[in-house]
């Protein structure tokens, strides 16, 4: 059933284009772009020549055995090469690359050609531990060099990498390295955070005793503090020692463009995190004609994107897409209001950022402090402003506007997620903007709005959110799990076309508006958490009995937990089980999982099949009507 949608934004200012902009912008007029991108396989197999292939695609789009699409086909290629090694004949070769910042004020730069060769000795190190093409890698650690270097090294001999996020903790990690039957694994002794130093290592050493597959475990000395050699034990190693005269030169793995890249996981309806599978070619042209085009991004440019590593978004636009176009990526190590909240401010100003992208729920945090902190720094670079991962307040939107844009940059509200690998829905520098909206699918994409039997809804209504079309960054499969990629997908609605899992509603310009979920994903802090893992975490927990975790509304986290349990017998909640439970589910998920409100409960309202309908809870907590409940047990 679709949540109710009826209390839509009322939301009616228009922002024009920027023209100094839009007179250099690489799309300068939107409708005949959209235009362009109505023939598919022209408008992506253009975007594909742009690249270095060794051997050309003999089709764009093979549509044959639908929903496992394929793009490029045959077509062979290294994204890597792609992304570091072709720059290095030309003048781009002694640019920065990398400029690591982190929250002490340290920072280090990586041109391109040492970025070249640092992948490379990390590539043939890895090949030395006897990963061949094909074999997993993972990695837990904290945005440092060395992250986008393993990757990167990774992607050129075409191992698959699979991130653990390093706000995940031990049972999250165990259960994603197990998934992925990584071999090696590559994590650090800690990461900074807020003045503190968070012990990775621990975690990971934790975590490793449950997760058989891997052969080595490779230590970045990040921190430098925390282990000495004689700590490491048979199969630890250092990352200095790893790549320790290795070559650096290294062969690109020649890839088919449909070889498997990367495997993200990403939480889903049931407790087993989904790992979304991305593949080579169709990827890699996705992520970086988004990103050129939405963020309109040029020679000279700074680009910021505040997202970690460990999510989508620090794959295509930390990583992959910035440095497919061959600019400068800027990484950052911390929190948003450590040592104080002018740090990302601070930052803009001294390298003198130009394009930036971050969270509604770090603007929302960022609001809180007033307009002092963006007003004391010269935030003059700033050309264009993003945000990504929920939707973003009309609020915050003229908050981020006004005082970090100062009225002249646009806000480009990009709607994507894992599962589609590139931005989607989005407004490109020309466009005319709507506070709240992320306006219109972009060149190529075509989405629309359904209700369950498939039908386009009226205007302003409220329906499902769907993908008519393959995309080329599209994910191929569930990784070992093709049934549930089909099921979750593919199946759910009528017409065979993607479901991307929200509600959304389209106004009289066409205009989209993201409402949220419309199944039992939580987006916490802008991060995706499935109520069922939260629920397993609870239930693992020896006072309870059972679970049923529902979203609640927050001012700055957009959504917390709210936990209903039953304890087992001779439990009695108090503040001491309240701080073990919150305990336990950070140990189990890590801090991912903002815990609102424990509420014991002696029942929960069920299905009569036993499934727990947590759209009763939310109704009963929202004060709204309860709707259908012809299904429920009582
Ligand atoms: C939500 C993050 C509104 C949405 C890239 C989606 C958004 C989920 C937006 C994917 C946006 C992402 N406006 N909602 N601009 N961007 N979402 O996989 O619910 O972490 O389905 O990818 O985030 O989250 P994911």
């Amino acid at each position: 059933m679709l949540r109710d949608t009826s209390v839509l934004m009322d939301e009616k200012r228009v922002f024009k284009p920027n023209y100094q902009l839009v007179e250099d912008a690489h799309v300068k007029n939107w409708e005949a772009e959209l235009e362009k991108g109505k023939d598919l396989e022209k408008y992506w197999s253009e975007k594909a020549e742009q690249f270095e292939w060794f051997e050309k695609w003999d089709k764009v789009l093979d549509e044959s055995n639908k929903p496992f699409y394929k793009w490029f086909v045959n077509g062979k290629i290294n994204l890597a090469y792609n992304a570091v090694d072709r720059w290095i004949s030309t003048d781009k070769r002694n640019q920065v690359a990398i400029l690591y910042v982190n929250e002490r004020g340290e920072e280090k730069k990586l041109t391109y050609y040492e970025l070249y060769r640092e992948v490379n000795k990390m590539a043939n190190a890895l090949k030395n531990l006897g990963i061949k093409k094909g074999d997993t890698v993972s990695t837990y650690l904290p945005m440092c060099p060395e992250l986008l270097i393993s990757l990167l090294a990774c992607t050129k001999i075409g191992a698959i990498h699979s991130v653990v996020y390093s706000g995940l903790s031990v049972g999250a990690f165990v259960e994603r390295m197990n998934d992925a039957r990584a071999k090696v694994l590559i994590t650090a002794d800690g990461t900074y955070r807020r003045g503190k130093i968070i012990d990775l290592k621990k975690i990971a050493d934790e975590a490793i005793l449950q997760c058989p597959t891997i052969e080595t475990i490779v230590v970045v000395n990040h921190t430098g503090q925390a282990i000495e050699i004689s700590d490491l034990s048979g199969r630890e190693i250092f990352y200095e020692r790893l790549i320790e005269g290795e070559s650096d030169e290294c062969a690109p793995e020649k890839m088919d463009a449909e070889d498997p890249l990367f495997i993200l996981y990403t939480s889903g309806s049931t407790g087993k995190p989904k790992g979304v599978l991305h593949t080579t070619g169709g990827y890699m042209v996705g992520v970086a004609t988004t990103l050129r085009n939405v963020f309109d991004v040029h020679n000279g440019d700074l680009w910021w994107c505040t997202g970690d590593i460990g999510w989508i978004t620090g794959h295509s636009y930390v990583i992959y897409g910035p440095l497919l176009l061959g600019t400068t990526t800027l990484v950052y190590e911390g929190a948003p209001d450590y040592p104080d909240p002018g740090i990302w401010w601070r930052i803009v100003e001294k390298y003198g950022v130009t394009k930036f992208y971050t969270a509604p729920t770090a603007i929302r945090h960022l609001m809180r402090f007033g307009n002092k902190y963006p007003n004391i720094y010269n935030l003059s670079s700033l050309k264009i402003l993003g945000s990504v991962g929920e939707p973003i307040n009309p609020e915050a939107w003229m908050w981020y506007y006004k005082n970090v844009g100062k009225e002249k940059t646009p806000i480009m509200d990009t709607w994507w997620q894992t599962e589609t690998g590139m931005h989607m829905i989005a407004p490109l520098p020309v466009a005319p903007l709507k506070p709240g909206s992320a306006t219109r699918p972009l060149p190529g994409i075509d989405a629309e709005i359904i209700d369950e039997n498939g039908n386009q809804v009226p205007l302003g209504k409220g329906g499902y959110l769907i993908i008519k079309k393959p995309w080329p960054a599209m994910f191929r499969t569930l990784y070992e799990d093709e049934e549930r990629f089909l099921d979750v997908y593919w199946k759910s609605l009528p017409g065979g076309v993607y479901r991307a899992g929200d509600v959304a509603r389209k106004d009289e310009d066409g205009y989209l508006w993201i409402q949220g979920r419309s199944d039992d994903v939580l987006k916490i802090a802008g991060h995706r958490v499935g109520t069922s893992e939260v629920e397993s975490a609870f239930v693992a927990h020896s006072a309870v009995a059972e679970a049923a975790v529902i979203g609640k509304s927050d001012p700055i986290k957009g959504q917390v937990i709210k936990a209903f349990l039953i304890l087992k017998e001779g439990y009695k909640m108090n503040t001491a089980l309240i701080e073990d439970l919150k305990k336990h589910v950070r140990y189990e998920l890590g801090p991912v999982a903002v815990l609102g409100e424990i509420e014991q409960v002696e029942k929960l309202p069920k299905t009569r099949s036993g499934k727990i309908m947590r759209r009763i809870l939310r109704a009963q907590e929202e004060g709204d009507d309860l709707g259908d409940t012809s299904t429920l047990e009582e």
